[in-house]
């Protein structure tokens, strides 16, 4: 008798820029690739299919694929001499927007796809190997994504990501993402249940909801018709056996709802941590930018968020130098940040996007002024940051334990708020929240011990012994 030769493993190299949504994302894309022989490459020299899965987001996020491009042109050219294939794709957001251009400027890459298509790259492989020239699918049925992906093969790690929500129609002035996910979509309560569930049966102890306005979700509701909000399905979520932390990302300060701010108040899991983009201070380019809300607003959110959970920590998103933006303006996004303090924040020079209004608004700011404005801006959030790291110095917090840490002997986890923490200690513990006294704050992570005892939280998997 004779066994069957094992089919040849076939190589798959994914490089992922932007958001949190493109890394689940590329994941759901090897998941896809998976059946059929696809196993990960650890570079792209030694990959049979590559995929790009590239941001729009900012101008210089855009250049890197054409860069990149550049470098795979050797590297496929390398690897027909040696007789073997290499597909190259390039998906997300740049491919939504510039599929035409990628294929006139770089006719050697074999595939085109937006976000809204990867369930079909299978076809599209097969398609790509029969036909010369570059197969495009830039399509929007959002629905049918969801639907055709298949189930999470991969097994995730302690802390996953789960889509719940994708898309956005509020057209913010500067910001390309409603023309490259379309219109917001939101997957129905049980799907996301069910998702959940799996990532957690494989060891997932933290889950981040993503969305590009995840609290605008509205799923169909588990039982009964109608919709759940974000809160609702949060509190659904909480109920899940093993899971021990709750997050989301990203928020818009317009849709944080009476429900979603009492599920703050109400879970305990869900981590004392917001990322709340706000952009500006001034409510004259808030309203250029077409935000829907005013730096007053954003207060009153941040202090109803400050009520309901007092240790609440904020993150957020800033843009200098929006066209119109005055010094005064400016001035104004420095009083609000000094004034509601931000422990963690991403800031950027506007960028001009082709196809969005502020493209071709007026008044655009002269480059050196953004930098001088951007680097103001940076140094208060760097002193907010480092001062919030500090104070964390000689308390004892839950730490949810990921992974091995940069030192031998050394394991590294999350804090509640987001910031890595490193710590002598076993791989044994990870999985397990434990608390950990910290002893240092540097400027972007903290450091620290064990400390004696569990932290009590009643999903802790109950199989385990306590830590000694
Ligand atoms: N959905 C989120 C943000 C998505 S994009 C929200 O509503 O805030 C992530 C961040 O990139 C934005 O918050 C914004 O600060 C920044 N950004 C988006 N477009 C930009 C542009 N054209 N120039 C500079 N920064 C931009
Ligand atoms: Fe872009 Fe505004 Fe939508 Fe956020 S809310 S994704 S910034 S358009
Ligand atoms: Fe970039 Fe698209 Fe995300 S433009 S930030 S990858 S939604």
């Amino acid at each position: 008798m004779t066994t069957p030769a094992a089919e040849p493993r076939k190589r798959l190299f994914i490089r992922t820029w932007g958001c949190q949504m493109n890394v689940y994302d590329s994941a759901r894309m090897a998941d896809v690739l998976a059946p059929l022989g696809y196993a990960p490459a650890e570079a792209p020299e030694a990959a049979d299919m590559v995929i790009l899965n590239t941001c729009h987001i900012r101008e210089k996020a855009s250049e890197k694929l054409f860069s990149e491009l550049g470098r795979l042109r050797d590297t496929k050219r390398e690897r027909a001499a040696a007789g073997q294939e290499m597909v190259l794709a390039v998906a997300g957001c740049v491919a939504q927007a510039e599929g035409a251009e990628i294929t006139a400027r770089a006719p050697w890459v074999d595939i085109v796809l937006g976000p809204q298509t990867y369930h079909r790259l299978p076809e599209m492989v097969a398609r790509a190997s029969r036909a010369a020239g570059t197969v495009i699918e830039t399509d929007f049925p959002v629905e049918a994504k969801f639907d055709h992906l298949p189930e999470t093969v991969a097994p995730p790690g302690v802390t996953a990501f789960l889509t719940v929500q994708e898309g956005c129609d509020k057209f913010c002035s500067f910001c390309v993402v409603p023309y490259t996910r379309g219109a917001e979509y939101s997957r129905p309560a049980a799907a996301v249940l069910a998702e959940a569930r799996r990532l957690v049966a494989g060891g997932a102890r933290e889950i981040t909801l993503l969305g590009q306005n995840v609290n605008a979700y509205h799923g169909e509701a588990v039982a009964g018709g109608g919709t759940w909000g974000l809160g609702r399905l949060l509190r659904a979520l909480a109920e899940i056996p093993g899971l021990l932390r709750l997050r989301y990302t990203t928020s818009h300060p317009r849709d944080m709802d009476a429900e979603l701010i009492a599920a703050h108040r109400d879970l305990p899991m869900l981590m004392p941590f917001l990322h709340l983009p706000v952009q500006s201070g001034s409510d004259r380019v808030l309203a250029a930018m077409n935000r829907g809300h005013t730096a007053a607003e954003f207060r009153a959110v941040v202090e109803r968020l400050r009520a309901a959970r007092p240790d609440i920590a904020l993150s957020s998103d800033f843009i200098v130098g929006h066209p119109g933006e005055t010094a005064a303006d400016f001035a104004a996004t420095l009083s609000l940040v000094r004034e509601v303090g931000f422990p963690q924040a991403f800031s950027f020079k506007y960028s001009a996007r082709p196809g969005t209004p502020a493209a071709a608004a007026p008044h655009q700011v002269p480059e050196p002024e953004k930098d001088a404005r951007l680097q103001a801006l940076q140094s208060l959030l760097r002193d907010q940051q480092a001062g919030f790291n500090h104070s964390r110095v000689g308390m004892t917090l839950p730490v949810l334990i990921t992974g091995a840490g940069r030192h031998p002997g050394q394991i590294a986890g999350r804090s509640p708020w987001l910031q890595p923490v490193h710590l002598p200690g076993s791989l044994a513990l990870v999985g397990r929240e434990v608390p950990v006294t910290v002893l240092a704050g540097n400027p972007n992570s903290l450091s620290g011990r064990l400390a004696a005892g569990d932290v009590a939280r009643s999903n802790q998997p109950s199989e385990e012994p306590a830590p000694a």
